[in-house]
């Protein structure tokens, strides 16, 4: 048996009509770790926006049916967090908590599980102490704390998701990673492209052949009872020989067309990650809830594209 993910099912149906049905909250930019690829919108600006107020606006929105959590390092704002996770639940509204994992603590998974978040979500890029400590520029005693919070996430009976980013410094130990993967307890395993930040000019993405390779390697040792997800790679998979089977997802994207990011200004974006263009502001007339009827010429030009940076970086001058 494969673990499927609720909050996921948003990116597992086909979507014909466009409507806001996922939001992600950055509800801080600030974050304790500096990485390299980063794709966080305007990360450390300092704007923030507390509980009351996400709940604010999430109470506007009647067709939402999961909230992402994720900056910054959200748990940053750990009450705020809680908070949100709580009036979700109590709502029906799947949540998603996007973290590295290093301030967590026993109490806080228990107080996060308690308040009903349907899943954690952990970056997890290295298998030792030593690589990773020497990636993130921390003390290796990290790592120790990055395995101990995601077996507690487990124990707790919180449904546990580990995204590996698959780029240069991931690319030829893709395996291994998964093999740690299953050994701390994990069974869901996010396999995230990596997307090229024209911001900070971080391009060191996986080439089309270590994708091709690793994507194949990690279907054919996937155990029975693990479910991948493979991110950003729908537009291009079939072309490139990927199939989906039992447990293995090329999971659609739904940014820009089911989910939109809303920064600690009251900014909305498209997409943090790939096309991070503000198309209105929540606090300078832009309604939500009408974002979709009312289109934004942006919004209106990115539904009428629709670019994909993953497709564009491998696939340029072909
Ligand atoms: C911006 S982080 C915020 C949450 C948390 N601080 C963390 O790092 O897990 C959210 C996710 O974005 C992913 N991400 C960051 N930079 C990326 C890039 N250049 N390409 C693809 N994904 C990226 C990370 O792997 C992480 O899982
Ligand atoms: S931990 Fe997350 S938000 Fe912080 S720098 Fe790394 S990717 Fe960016
Ligand atoms: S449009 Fe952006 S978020 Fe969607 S698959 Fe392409 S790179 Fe990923």
């Amino acid at each position: 048996m494969t673990a499927k993910n609720r909050y996921k099912s948003l990116e597992l149906e086909t979507h014909d009509v466009v409507e806001l049905e996922g939001l992600e909250v950055g509800v801080t930019s600030s974050c304790n770790f500096k990485c390299d690829y980063c794709c966080a919108y305007n990360r450390d600006d300092g704007q923030c926006m507390d509980a009351q107020e996400v709940i604010r606006i999430i109470s506007e929105l009647p067709r939402l049916k999961r909230v992402r959590l994720s900056g910054g390092e959200v748990t940053l704002k750990f009450q705020d967090c809680l908070e949100i996770v709580t009036y979700c639940a109590a709502h029906g509204i799947d949540t998603q908590l996007n973290t590295n994992a290093s301030l967590l603590t026993e109490e806080r998974i228990h107080a996060l599980r308690n308040a009903g978040l349907s899943n954690i979500h952990i970056s997890f890029n290295y298998t030792d102490a030593e690589a990773y400590s020497t990636y993130y520029r921390v003390h290796p005693r990290m790592y120790e704390r990055l395995e101990r919070n995601i077996r507690l996430c487990t124990e707790a009976g919180l449904e546990t998701v580990l995204e590996t980013l698959l780029f240069e410094g991931t690319q030829s130990n893709m395996l291994a990673i998964s093999e740690k993967v299953y050994d701390l307890g994990v069974r869901i395993h996010e396999i995230q492209n990596s997307i090229v930040m024209p911001h900070s000019k971080w391009s060191k993405i996986a080439s089309k052949e270590s994708l091709i390779r690793s994507v194949n390697e990690l279907i054919k040792h996937k155990k029975d009872d693990t479910t991948l997800y493979f991110t950003c790679m729908d537009r291009f998979a079939d072309q490139l020989g990927l199939h989906e089977q039992p447990g293995v997802y090329f999971s659609n994207c739904v940014d820009g067309t089911k989910q939109l990011h809303l920064h600690g200004n009251g900014d909305i974006l498209i997409c943090e990650l790939c096309h991070p263009v503000v198309i209105g502001n929540i606090y300078q007339g832009t309604s939500l809830n009408e974002i979709y009827a009312k289109q934004p010429p942006a919004l209106a030009d990115f539904l009428e594209k629709r670019p994909c940076p993953a497709y564009d970086a491998l696939f340029a001058g072909e």
